[in-house]
Order: C-alpha cells, then structure tokens, then sequence
C-alpha cells in the first residue's frame, strides 16, 4: 500500500532570513523636505519627486495579483511589514514610504526572499491614496510618525484632514486603523485633527486590546529604552 507523506511546511519568520545578506545603506533620518509636501502645492523643480500614483497593476507586485487589503504608512525599515506578511499570509501589505533608499533596501529583500505577499512603494502620502479603491483596506496601519516637533515643519507630518479624509474612504466598514507614538505632542496633534474631521472615532487600547503582535522597529527601540508610547484604534463613523 502506498503511504503519502505530508511534508509540514516550515513556518517562515523574520528569524528565517538571513540579514547579513543585507546591508544597510547609509539612512539619512529625513529625506527632502519637499517630499513631505503635496508634488501640487510645490514650486520647485521636481524631477526626483517620488511618484504620484493614479492606477497600479497589483499583478505587478502581488503574487495573487490582488490588490492589498493591509496598508502600512511609513513603513520605514519595515520589521513590521515583513513580519506581517510572513505572519499573514492570506492578506496583501503594502508599505508606502518617502524615503527611496530605505525602499530599495526593503524591495530587494521582499523580492529576494520571495515574499509574494508584500511590496513597498517609494511614495508620500501627502499627494492623498488616489491609487487604492475606497472601502479596500482592512487594515490601515501609522506607526510612530515622524514628529517634526519645529512649529515651521508641522506642514511636514502625514496626518493632515486630507489625509484622514483618505484614511477614511480607503477602509472598509469594519476596517481600523492603528495609531502608535511616543511623542504626546503628536498624539494631541492627531486628536485634534480626528475631532476636527468626525470621520472616525478613536480609543485608546492597551496590549491586550491591541489584536496584531507584531512589534515595529521604534516601538521596538521604546521598548528597550523603557520609553512609553500610546496605542489608538480608529474605526469608521457611520456617516463616513
Ligand atoms: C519614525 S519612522 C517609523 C517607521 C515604522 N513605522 C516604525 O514604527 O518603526 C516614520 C517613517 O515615516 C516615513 N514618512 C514620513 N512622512 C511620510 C510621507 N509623507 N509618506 C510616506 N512615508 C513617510 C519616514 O520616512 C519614516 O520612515
């Protein structure tokens, strides 16, 4: 009688990929300050500005050819987004990032690796998410921000009323989005922006209500530095 063996697929995790294949490049903190600024609202010259996506062909960039149902914004360095799709195979993350050469880095990985189910974009939020449909995402992730604690560089941080207007039409009804920082003058400044917007409502969670337990690079660095941090989960108001 003939006997099948079921080799059991090895479970990958961030601990399977070998990182010595990739180093670092240099990493600035901040890119071009421009990048920061919606491309339309810009009077310079604009030749190195990263894309201004309409439309993109998933197929391209996911194995299933769908588009992605989990968004992570500023993904940086990206521990989280790789964890994410190794740990969830059946969702489609994107990471959308200003900065070209931590995007490079983290494209190389995703497509050395063969993470079918990740892709990064070299792009700035603040020119909207005109290139995902609304009500796509699932889950919408903003983790540790850039601060920009200067009031003349306020202008530069991502979450602005457009921006939560995108947030908003991008997720699904029952979609969430994910808040994290450690900086209380950021937190106070993405309130008063959600008060002022009434399209989502927020609370504050703690680990336990926070339901994906996968750690990022900063909240990594607070955490063995002892340096607190806030969570916040948004969802859709009705009328949204
Ligand atoms: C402090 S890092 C946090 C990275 C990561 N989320 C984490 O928790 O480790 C903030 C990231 O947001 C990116 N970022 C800032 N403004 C952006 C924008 N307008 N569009 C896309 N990414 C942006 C920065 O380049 C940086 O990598």
């Amino acid at each position: 009688m003939g006997t099948k063996t079921v080799m059991a697929k090895e479970k990958r995790t961030l601990k399977t990929i070998d990182f010595r294949k990739y180093p670092l490049p240099r990493i600035r903190h901040h890119t071009n300050p421009n990048f920061y600024l919606p491309k339309s609202r810009l009077k310079v010259d604009l030749s190195f500005y990263p894309p201004v996506l309409e439309t993109v062909d998933w197929s391209e960039h996911f194995a299933n050819a769908q588009p992605p149902n989990v968004l992570d914004v500023g993904c940086g360095l990206g521990k989280f987004l790789l964890e994410y799709a190794l740990n969830f195979p059946e969702d489609n993350i994107l990471g959308v990032e200003v900065r070209p050469f931590v995007v490079q880095w983290l494209q190389n990985i995703i497509a050395t690796e063969g993470i079918g189910n990740a892709a990064v974009f070299w792009y700035s939020v603040a020119n909207g998410l005109g290139f995902l449909e609304s009500e796509s995402i699932d889950k919408l992730f903003y983790l540790f921000p850039d601060p920009w604690f200067k009031k003349r560089h306020f202008k530069r941080r991502a979450f602005t009323p457009d921006f939560v207007r995108e947030c908003a039409r991008v997720l699904k009804p029952t979609g969430r989005m994910y808040i994290m920082t450690d900086v209380p003058q950021v937190d106070e400044y993405h309130r008063e922006i959600l008060d002022a917007t009434q399209l989502l409502e927020y609370r504050y969670v703690d680990e336990t209500e926070w339901d994906v337990p996968i750690v990022t690079n900063q909240e990594e660095i607070c955490r063995n530095n002892q340096i607190p941090y806030v969570r916040m989960i948004c969802t859709k108001r009705a009328s949204s």
